[in-house]
Formats: C-alpha cells, structure tokens, sequence
C-alpha cells in the first residue's frame, strides 16, 4: 500500500512538470499536471507558468466541479478535462497533459498510434486513440475525449497534444515518455518507408502479457485512507520500482519466447 500525504504529493507534481519541460513534451507554458486528493478533491497545476519551474505552493485545489478552494494563483485552464478523466475512471488519481513533439505531430496529422509496433508498446499503453479537436479552455475538452476514457491509459488530442493518466503521478508520467516514444519511432520507421506491426498471430500473447499484468479495464477503483486526503491503492503497488519491475517482466518474456522459438 502506498500513502502520501498532500505535501509529498506537491512535491511530486513539481517533479514531474520539471521532468516534462526537461524532456522537451512542453514549451513556455504549455501543460498541466493534477493528482486526485480525494473523491472530493483534485490537486492541480496553475495556469500560464511553466511546468519546469513550479513550487509547491503554486498549486491549487479544486472541487469535482472545478471550483478553486484552495491556492493563490488561478488554477489551469484545462482542469475540466482532468476532473472528466476522474469521473470516468475510478481506478486513477492522476493527470498529465503535455505536447511532445511526435505525439503532437500525429495529433496534428490526424492519426492516432494503433500499430502494433514493439511488444512492449502494445503491453504498456494498447491502442492509441485519437480524440477529436475541441476547444481549449471548455467543457468541450473533457467532452471530445470521454468515449475513450473507460478503455485507454493514454490520448492524443487532435490539434492540441497528449494525455495520459495513472494510479499515481508517476505512473501518468511514465506512460506519456512510453507514448512519446513510440510516436518517434513509428515516425521514423514511416521515413525510413517501411513501419513493420507485429503480426496478428502473435497478438494474442501479448494481450495476454497485457491481462496477466492487470492492465486490462476495467480496474479496481482506488479508494482512500479514513481520515487521510491521500489515495491508497487497493491492488498492488504503482510507483517507479514496481514500474522498473514490470518492464523487466515484459522484457524477460520476450527473451525467453523467443529462445523457444
Ligand atoms: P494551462 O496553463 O491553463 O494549464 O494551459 C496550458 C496548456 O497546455 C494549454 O493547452
């Protein structure tokens, strides 16, 4: 079981909006991060300051509905779209909206990430789908991304960027650096003209590397500590080890699948 309470989690959305400005996934401003506090609550990132450089004190709580009732700066623009991914998921507490830069460029293209490229990539995040533009700044946001928020972990938005979500904040932020990578490497294969998937026949298996790990849907809800603000997982532990953990399990399988064969 993992507990953290409000001020490690502050701490941990900083460290995350300075790993996605490091990474290059936002420009100037550009991104947002939030983390569930409660069934009430949702700890998110203010609006119009770079994500590389927040302190804990910079951030602010909202309620289910986006109304701010705790922090001195405005609270993000695109918090709506968050509070959507809550409601629909409750086995999430966390939200990381960037626009790296190969996501962004499929997004712009029109096209989500649906080829199976490498294992990996089809165990981790499935399918990428890509919701249609809507937008910034309305309800219209949350709205355009709704039909696939039961089924996917991650999201391109058409025009705009990349969204991922997880039981903790690390989680969604691993899953963006999964996606974004994937999105470099589709875009080379294509340049180098040929983008090869994994065969249908082999699929199978690795949907069920995918169930084996739990990361089918739909998941165990979250739920939260008595008396605490902070989410406790139900199932098993999510954070960088158990990360670390699972793509040395997928990675382990695949050598000894392909000893066998
Ligand atoms: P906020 O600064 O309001 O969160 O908006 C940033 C952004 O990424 C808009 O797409």
């Amino acid at each position: 079981m993992f507990e953290k309470n409000q001020t490690e989690l502050r701490k941990d959305i900083c460290e995350i909006g300075r790993r996605v400005w490091q990474r290059g996934y936002v420009a100037y401003n550009d991104g947002n991060i939030s983390i569930r506090l409660s069934k009430d609550h949702v700890l998110a990132t203010p609006t119009g300051v770079s994500k590389g450089f927040l302190s804990p004190d910079m951030l602010v709580v909202v309620d289910m509905e986006g109304r701010q009732i705790d922090g001195h700066l405005k609270v993000s623009s695109e918090v709506l779209m968050h509070l959507a991914m809550y409601r629909e998921r409750c086995d999430i507490a966390a939200v990381v909206h960037a626009h790296p830069v190969y996501c962004t460029g499929f997004a712009v293209a029109g096209e989500g990430l649906d080829r199976p490229t490498l294992p990996e990539f089809v165990v981790a995040l499935g399918d990428v789908p890509l919701a249609p533009y809507a937008p910034p700044s309305t309800p219209l946001l949350g709205e355009s991304v709704k039909p696939f928020i039961k089924d996917h972990d991650v999201f391109l938005l058409a025009n705009h960027g990349a969204l991922s979500i997880g039981s903790d904040v690390y989680q969604a932020y691993h899953r963006m650096e999964t996606l974004e990578q994937s999105a470099q490497i589709s875009f080379i294969a294509r340049m180098l003209g040929r983008e090869n998937v994994i065969a249908p026949s082999e699929m199978s298996h690795l949907q069920n590397m995918r169930q084996s790990m739990g990361l089918t849907y739909p998941r165990d809800c979250l739920t939260f500590a008595p008396g605490s603000k902070s989410p406790v997982n139900r199932g098993e532990d999510v954070n960088e080890a158990t990360i670390e953990a699972m793509v040395r399990k997928v990675a382990e399988r695949l050598i000894q699948e392909m000893g066998r064969s």
